[in-house]
C-alpha cells in the first residue's frame, strides 16, 4: 500500500467489508499528503465478473466475444479469458494481445470488415479463421490470402437511434447479399453466418429486432446458395452502466423471444455477440485533481455581493480531452463528476465550467454545472469511465496517462476461479455476496494496509 500499483499485470484484493470507493478515498488520502496530486484511475475487476455472470443469466444462449478496441486492458482481458468469453478483434495487435493470454483462436473473431493484406495473413498464420465481410474486395482479398477463412456477413443495421452510428460505415443491405454471397461461393469461399451492430449506446431495442429479422432473410440466402449458415453475431450496442437511457433487461427482453422466433434454440445455430461497453464502463472510476482556477466576475454584479451566483468559475483538472475524456469527442460521452468531499447542504453554487491540462480551447469536459467553490488540489471524481477512455487516450501536450489500481474482492476472485475451472456460474445466493462487496458504508477509521498486492492469477492452461 502506499505504491504506486501502476503495471497491468496485478491486482489488489479487497479486503472483507471493503469497497472500491475505499480504495478511491485511500489513494486520495495517500495522494493529498503531497502535492503530487496525479489523477488516477481505480477499477474493479469484480464488477466486470458481476456484469458477466449478468449477461450469463440474461442471455444464456448467447457466447460474448468481448470487443477488445472498449478497452485492452491486460487485467480485464485475462479476467475475461478466465472467464471463458471469446474475444472480438480489430487488428493483428489485438489478435496478437488476446492470443499473448493463451486464448484459443476458435475463441477469436475478427470482426473488422475491411482490413489489410498482411493481417488477413497474420490472421491466417495464426489460426484465427473467424472474419467478417462486406464487400466483394474483401472477398477477393480473402481468397488470395486465407486458406481456411470462416466468413460472416455484415449486414447493415437501422442505428439512426444509437449514440455512435455503425452502418454508415459497414454493413451491406440485405438485398445486396445474393449478389455477394454469390461471389463467396464463386470464389470457393466458406460463409458461415451474419453479423450484424446495431449502433453503440443503442437507444432502440426495436434495432436489434428488425437486425435479426433480416440476419435471418440473409441465413436463407445463404443456406440456399449452399453454405452451412449457423453462427449468428449480434454484435454489440449494450449499456455499460445503469444511468443509461436503455436498460440492459430491456434489450434482453426483446432479444431472447426475438431469437426465439427466427433462430429457435433447435436450429443449431451458434449465436454470439460483441459487448463491449457493457463489460468495462462501470467498471472504472477515474479521479482528477483540480489544478487551477479562474474567477469571472459579472461585470454588472455588485461586488458586495459576490456570494450570490453573479460568478463563475473556471476549473482545470490535470486530464482531459486528449487523455481519458477522449471520450467526449469520439463516442460523445457525457461526463459529470461527482464530489468527492461531503458538503454543506446549504452550500452556495457557482455555475462552473471544467477544462482538461492541455492548451487547447477544445479541451472541455463540462460547458456547465452547478459546483460549490472548490479549490486547487480538491479532487473530482468521474463514475463509469471503463468504456472507450483509456483505450484511445495520447498524452498530447505531455501530460501523461493516469495511473491505473485494479482491485477484485476475495469471492469475486474465487468465483473467477470456479467459473474458470468448472465453467460454471455462481449459485444466485452467491453472486449476491460478491456484488454487496461494493455497498457497504464507508469505515468511519480506514485502516492503514487494506490491500495485499498479488501477482495476477495466470491464464496459461487452454481457455475453455
Ligand atoms: C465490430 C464491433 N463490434 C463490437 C463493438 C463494441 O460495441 P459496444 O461497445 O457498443 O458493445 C464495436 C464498437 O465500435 C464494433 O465496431
Amino acid at each position: 500500500v502506499g505504491v504506486t500499483m501502476n503495471t497491468e499485470m496485478e491486482f489488489s484484493f479487497l479486503e472483507e467489508g471493503f469497497s472500491a470507493k475505499d480504495i478511491v478515498e485511500q489513494k486520495i488520502k495517500e495522494s493529498s499528503v503531497t502535492d503530487d496530486r496525479d489523477a488516477f484511475y481505480v477499477c474493479d475487476l469484480g464488477d466486470v465478473l458481476k456484469k458477466h455472470v449478468r449477461w450469463m443469466r440474461a442471455l444464456p444462449r448467447i457466447t460474448p466475444f468481448y470487443a477488445v478496441k472498449c478497452n485492452d486492458s491486460l487485467s480485464v482481458l485475462k479476467t475475461l479469458a478466465s472467464l471463458g468469453t471469446g474475444f472480438d478483434c480489430a487488428s493483428k495487435t489485438e489478435i496478437q494481445l488476446v492470443q499473448s493470454l493463451g486464448v484459443d483462436p476458435s475463441k477469436i473473431i475478427y470482426a473488422n470488415p475491411c482490413k489489410q493484406v498482411s493481417q488477413i495473413k497474420y490472421a491466417s498464420a495464426h489460426g484465427v479463421k473467424m472474419m467478417t465481410f462486406d464487400s466483394e474486395v474483401e472477398l477477393m482479398k480473402v481468397a488470395r490470402c486465407h486458406d481456411n477463412a470462416k466468413l460472416v456477413l455484415r449486414i447493415a443495421t437501422d442505428d439512426s437511434k444509437a449514440v455512435c452510428r455503425l452502418s454508415v460505415k459497414f454493413g451491406v443491405p440485405v438485398k445486396a447479399c445474393r449478389g455477394l454471397l454469390e461471389r463467396a461461393k464463386k470464389l470457393g469461399l466458406d460463409v458461415i453466418g451474419v453479423s450484424f451492430h446495431v449502433g453503440s449506446g443503442c437507444t432502440d431495442p426495436k434495432a436489434y429486432i428488425q437486425a435479426i429479422a433480416d440476419a435471418r432473410c440473409v441465413f436463407d440466402i445463404g443456406n440456399e446458395l449452399g453454405f452451412k449458415m449457423d453462427l449468428l453475431d449480434i454484435g454489440g450496442g449494450f449499456p455499460g452502466s445503469d444511468d443509461a437511457e436503455l436498460q440492459f433487461e430491456e434489450i434482453t427482453a426483446v432479444i431472447n423471444p426475438t431469437l426465439e422466433k427466427y433462430f429457435p434454440a433447435d436450429s443449431d445455430v451458434k449465436i454470439i455477440a460483441e459487448p463491449g461497453r457493457f463489460y468495462v464502463a462501470s467498471a472504472y472510476t477515474l479521479v482528477v485533481n483540480i489544478i487551477a482556477k479562474k474567477v469571472i466576475l459579472d461585470e454588472d454584479s455588485d461586488e458586495e455581493d459576490e456570494r450570490t451566483n453573479e460568478k463563475t468559475v473556471m476549473y482545470y483538472v490535470n486530464d482531459g480531452v486528449y487523455g481519458s475524456f477522449n471520450c467526449i469527442l469520439y463516442d460523445h460521452a457525457h461526463c459529470m463528476p461527482t464530489l468527492h468531499k461531503k458538503r454543506k447542504p446549504d452550500e452556495v453554487r457557482y455555475p462552473s465550467s471544467i477544462w482538461g491540462p492541455t492548451c487547447d480551447g477544445l479541451d472541455r469536459i463540462v460547458e456547465l454545472c452547478s459546483l460549490p467553490d472548490l479549490q486547487v488540489g480538491d479532487w473530482l471524481v468521474f463514475e463509469n469511465m471503463g468504456a472507450y477512455t483509456v483505450a484511445a487516450s495520447s498524452t498530447f501536450n505531455g501530460f501523461q496517462k493516469p495511473d491505473l489500481h485494479y482491485i477484485m474482492s476475495r469471492p469475486a476472485w474465487q468465483s473467477v476461479q470456479q467459473i474458470s475451472s468448472q465453467g460454471m456460474l455462481p449459485p444466485a445466493e452467491e453472486s449476491s455476496l460478491f456484488e454487496a462487496m461494493n455497498h457497504v458504508m464507508y469505515p468511519n477509521v480506514f485502516p492503514f494496509s487494506i490491500a495485499l498486492k498479488i501477482p495476477l492469477y495466470k491464464t496459461s492452461r487452454p481457455v475453455v
